[in-house]
């Protein structure tokens, strides 16, 4: 059976991976990039979102090479299906500067919309989480938090959580946390957060061909097993389609 197979929607999104070689710990060439574009393409995904880490000191990648490997990658992913859409993004490691950096143009945006992809330190408290989104909001950002249920600060607390969406973050968590694959208590608390309706979009963070595969159909199958087709589709397809346009 064709994978795709697995679920009744078509057309999903991924927002979050890392498909573009070279850049920071995603694929490491294009062969592992078409890789994974095929994977993704197989799974029922025709719309992603690349986006590769920013993070001072760790991932500082050019602009211009992030532009140019995702001119290749969009390439590669013409090749794989006609109707495969590719935008570029960014997974933003929050900083102070953050907000000043996106407004000069040196860090990206998701799709060149206002929405920002922005990732936290495991150890980063409340009140910064708390401040940061505020700052970006301000800034007339619109913040979601890349796999949200992972961080010490947030992760069990629905409360934070739920006090983060009504600042007006948006919330993002990973196929695999879904799906079981972290564990059972991350499961269980992805699976309270959905039925809270704090889950505004899911994304693979795909990182490779052999160690966190972006594997999107297994979770949508099981999202609409749990919470129903019309929640799949507002958050595999309706919600990342208010990103791209
Ligand atoms: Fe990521």
């Amino acid at each position: 059976m064709h994978r795709s197979e697995q679920s009744t929607m078509r057309g999903l999104y991924d927002i979050h991976c890392h498909i573009l070689p070279g850049v920071d710990d995603g694929a490491r060439n294009m062969e592992e990039a078409c890789w994974m574009l095929k994977r993704e393409y197989e799974e029922g995904v025709r719309s992603i979102i690349v986006t590769p880490h920013f993070r001072y000191e760790m991932f500082e990648p050019p602009l211009a090479l992030v532009k140019e490997q995702f001119e290749k990658v969009k390439r590669a992913a013409a090749d794989i299906g006609e109707d495969l859409k590719l935008y570029l993004g960014c997974e933003l490691h929050t900083s102070m500067d953050m907000a000043s950096a996106l407004k000069k143009g040196e860090r990206l945006t998701m799709a060149g919309s206002r929405y920002v992809l922005v990732e936290f330190g495991n150890f980063d408290d409340k009140a910064y989480i708390r401040e940061r989104v505020q700052q970006l909001m301000l800034r007339g950002y619109m913040p979601i938090i890349a796999h949200v249920e992972r961080y010490r600060a947030t992760k069990g607390d629905i409360d934070f959580i739920a006090e983060l969406k009504k600042l007006g973050a948006h919330m993002q968590v990973n196929t695999d946390s879904i799906t079981g694959k972290e564990g059972f208590t991350i499961k269980r608390f992805c699976k309270k957060m959905m039925k809270e309706n704090l889950v505004d979009f899911i994304g693979t963070d795909g990182h490779g061909s052999t160690r966190r595969i972006p594997e999107i159909a297994k979770c949508c199958q099981q999202v609409e097993k749990t919470m129903g087709t019309q929640y799949a589709k507002r958050i595999f397809i309706e919600n990342p389609k208010k990103i791209t346009g």
